[in-house]
């Protein structure tokens, strides 16, 4: 990805030492008549090697708000912050994970070259290239897999294929945008453990979007409710939950269930219990 250039860092927005900072956030689509905002005055933080879960209802306005994050939309007001950064345009350290595998895997490539694909531009040689290739593809459990095409492989790898992608960027932050929605059950936890497992093997913070409540729960060190669009944050739930996580016992985990009711009770608009 490249880079665009810093505006300020005089007046950095959040609390010391926050990786991500999304200041007064909002994004209306179109004008006149036609606008339509779909993300209102959001406000939250991110510190270096959190994993926050963003859960809201259908159209609440998550992929508008990881869209802003990435560069991609310009917030009608406010700003995001990076490193203490103003961002304009996309960070070069951050990588986004979208949920249509199969549109974002470009089928006359084979799997290595999809990989390398971010590394283009790049002033690296072809041996270093080749070495995170093959790094982030070992990463994903797809050693070996890179002589392949994408239609070769099932739902769940091509997902690690994108996820290998998004590794190969080096990213300090990874956007994650209801990246398990297509897969069966079985493949979806085991996506869900080689996130974890990712995040610790390159130290990376994580914002991932779903619409799962458990997953929402089982991953993340802070679940951030959305409200209806427009969008704005509704609570901000710390997950005190023991690590590592295991599918079993920490999803019996007597402050699992309790978690995931108040998450579930949040989206459906009720009352936290
Ligand atoms: N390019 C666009 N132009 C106009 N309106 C848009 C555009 N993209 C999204 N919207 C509107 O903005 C609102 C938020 O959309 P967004 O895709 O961010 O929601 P979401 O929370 O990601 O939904 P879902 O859970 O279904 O993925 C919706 O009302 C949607 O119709
Ligand atoms: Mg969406």
């Amino acid at each position: 990805m490249t880079t665009t250039a810093p505006a300020s860092t005089s007046t950095v927005p959040g609390p010391d030492g926050a990786l991500l900072v999304v200041d007064h956030v909002s994004h209306t689509y179109g004008s006149g008549e036609r606008a339509h905002l779909a993300i209102r005055d959001l406000e939250f933080a991110v510190h270096p090697g959190e994993f926050v879960s963003i859960v809201g209802p259908s159209g609440a306005g998550k992929t508008t708000l990881l869209r802003t994050l990435a560069g991609l939309l310009q917030p009608s007001s406010g700003g995001v912050w990076v490193h203490g950064t103003r961002i304009t345009g996309v960070p070069d350290d951050m990588a986004m994970v979208f949920q249509d595998y199969s549109r974002s895997l470009l089928p006359w490539l084979s799997v290595a070259k999809n990989v390398a694909f971010p590394l283009a531009g790049s002033a690296r040689s072809k041996a270093e290239r080749d070495e995170i290739v093959d790094e982030s593809l070992e990463a994903v459990g797809l050693g070996g897999f890179g002589d392949r095409y994408p239609w070769q492989l099932s739902g769940g790898m091509q997902q690690r294929v994108a996820i290998a992608r998004a590794l190969a960027y080096r990213p300090t932050l990874m956007l994650m945008d209801e990246p398990f929605a297509s897969v069966d059950a079985q493949t979806r936890e085991g996506l869900e453990d080689l996130v974890l497992r990712i995040r610790d093997q390159y130290d990376m913070t994580i914002l991932f979007v779903t619409h799962d409540i458990d997953e929402s729960v089982y991953l993340a060190d802070r679940v951030l409710v959305l409200s209806r669009s427009p969008a704005h944050v509704v609570e901000d739930l710390a997950i005190d939950l023991p690590s590592p996580r295991d599918q079993i016992s920490t999803r019996e985990h007597a402050d699992f269930v309790h978690l995931r009711s108040r998450v579930a009770r949040l989206v459906h608009g009720g009352e936290p219990d």
